[in-house]
């Protein structure tokens, strides 16, 4: 009896909560239609699955809690979200909605958040490899391209219209005399020092011999972000092989002679062979 009391309890609820009580004035219609979940609500390939009801919800999980009890363990609804949603923070975990949902590690988007409503989207672009499978350099952070929130539920975090904020930080700004910018409409983004937007002064150099110029610099490439079949960071996009300003500046392609010098980065074939000597923000000649 206790059981069907609550199921009317929260059927009433859903009322509420589902369809908004901005009409209690006016005359009900005849049988209203209420509904609590549909039945694809546990089907990944539902339109109706649980994950697209969130994303509908503008991603407010306040509303599953009225319910779901504030902690996701049920509350009245019996119905909890952490038999599943296995981590500390339950479905809060950052790898919920935008990452790998079985590893925890990997919160950056293979995930599009915007799929099943928007045909806009950038789709989930490089964020794979920059992030997890990159061989080309230096491990990178979120907040190199965002502000990163402490908790799901932190201001301008999923209360802001997508597309995702863009704030560049950390090494996307290390050494640059210009701003960097992301172009929404062309998904490109430009005067990053990763991507080359630096000057290393031959006045501050301990190795002024090397110096052809006054600097040495890259080629502030503008790489397009949702273009991933390699050709965004090929060797030499980015700076010259050499780089301009520096000896033999572009004649070596291949860069076979780097390792002669830059002992430790690159090897003889002109593979990188110490990630975290290249684009980490350093000088790296000669071993250190
Ligand atoms: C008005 C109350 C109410 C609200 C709001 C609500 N739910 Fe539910 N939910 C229930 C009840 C009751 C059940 C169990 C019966 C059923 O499946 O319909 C349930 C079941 C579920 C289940 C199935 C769980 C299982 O183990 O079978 C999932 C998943 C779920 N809800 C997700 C959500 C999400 C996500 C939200 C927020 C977007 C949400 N619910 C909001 C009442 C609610
Ligand atoms: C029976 C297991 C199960 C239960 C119970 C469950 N979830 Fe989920 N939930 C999943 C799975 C699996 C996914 C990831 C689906 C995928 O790979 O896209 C998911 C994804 C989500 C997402 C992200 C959706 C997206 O498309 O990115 C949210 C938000 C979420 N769940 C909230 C809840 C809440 C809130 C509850 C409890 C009211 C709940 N879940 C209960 C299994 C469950
Ligand atoms: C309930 C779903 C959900 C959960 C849980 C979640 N996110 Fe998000 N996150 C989103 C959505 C949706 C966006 C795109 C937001 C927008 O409109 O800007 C986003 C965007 C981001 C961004 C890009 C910058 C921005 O704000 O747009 C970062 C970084 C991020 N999330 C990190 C996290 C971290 C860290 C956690 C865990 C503490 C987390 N997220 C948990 C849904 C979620
Ligand atoms: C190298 C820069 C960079 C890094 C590092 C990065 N992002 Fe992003 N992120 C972007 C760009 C660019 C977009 C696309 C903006 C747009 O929609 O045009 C984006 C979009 C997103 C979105 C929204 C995707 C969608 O579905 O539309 C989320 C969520 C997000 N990032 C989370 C993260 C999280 C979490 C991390 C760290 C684990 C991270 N990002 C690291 C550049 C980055
Ligand atoms: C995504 C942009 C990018 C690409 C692609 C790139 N580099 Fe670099 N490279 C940099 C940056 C930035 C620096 C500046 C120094 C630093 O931060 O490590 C640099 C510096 C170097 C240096 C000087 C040593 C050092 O790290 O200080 C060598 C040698 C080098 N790159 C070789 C290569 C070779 C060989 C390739 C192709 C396999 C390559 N680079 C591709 C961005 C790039
Ligand atoms: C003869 C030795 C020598 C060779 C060969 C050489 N470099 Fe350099 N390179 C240097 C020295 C010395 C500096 C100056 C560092 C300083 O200012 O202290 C330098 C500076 C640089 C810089 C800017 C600062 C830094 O370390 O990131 C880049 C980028 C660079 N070299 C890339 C290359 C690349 C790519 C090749 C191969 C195509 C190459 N170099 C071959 C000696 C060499």
């Amino acid at each position: 009896m206790k059981t069907n009391l609550l199921k009317y309890y929260v059927i009433f609820l859903s009322g509420l909560f589902l369809f908004g009580c901005s009409k209690l004035n006016e005359p009900l219609p005849p049988s209203p239609e209420i509904t609590l979940h549909k039945t694809g609500i546990l089907d990944v390939n539902s339109p109706d699955f649980h994950g697209n009801l969130a994303r509908q919800n503008g991603w407010d999980l306040k509303l599953c809690q009225s319910c779901h009890a504030a902690d996701y363990s049920g509350g009245i609804t019996d119905a909890s979200c952490l038999t599943c949603h296995t981590q500390p923070k339950g479905p809060e975990a950052c790898n919920t909605c935008h990452g790998d949902f079985l590893d925890p590690e990997r919160i950056a988007p293979p995930e599009d958040t915007r799929k099943n409503i928007s045909t806009d989207s950038v789709g989930v672009g490089a964020h794979v490899h920059h992030l997890y499978d990159n061989e080309l350099g230096h491990s990178i952070e979120c907040s190199t391209c965002h502000i990163v929130p402490d908790e799901y539920s932190d201001p301008g975090h999923t209360d802001t219209e997508l597309p995702a904020e863009i704030t560049f930080g950390n090494l996307a700004i290390h050494n640059i005399a210009t701003n960097p910018v992301y172009d929404y409409n062309s998904a490109t983004c430009s005067g990053v020092y990763c991507h080359g937007n630096w000057a290393f002064l031959k006045d501050s150099s301990d190795n002024q011999w090397i110096y052809t110029d006054s600097m040495i610099v890259g080629n502030a490439f503008s790489p397009i972000w949702n273009k991933v079949d390699g050709t965004q960071a090929l060797c030499g996009t980015c700076h010259d092989l050499p780089p301009q300003g520096h000896q033999n500046a572009g004649e070596d392609p291949n860069a076979t002679t780097c390792s002669g010098c830059h002992t430790g980065v690159v090897d003889a074939d002109g593979n990188i062979i110490d990630q975290t000597k290249h684009i980490n923000g350093e000088k790296n000649v000669f071993g250190n």
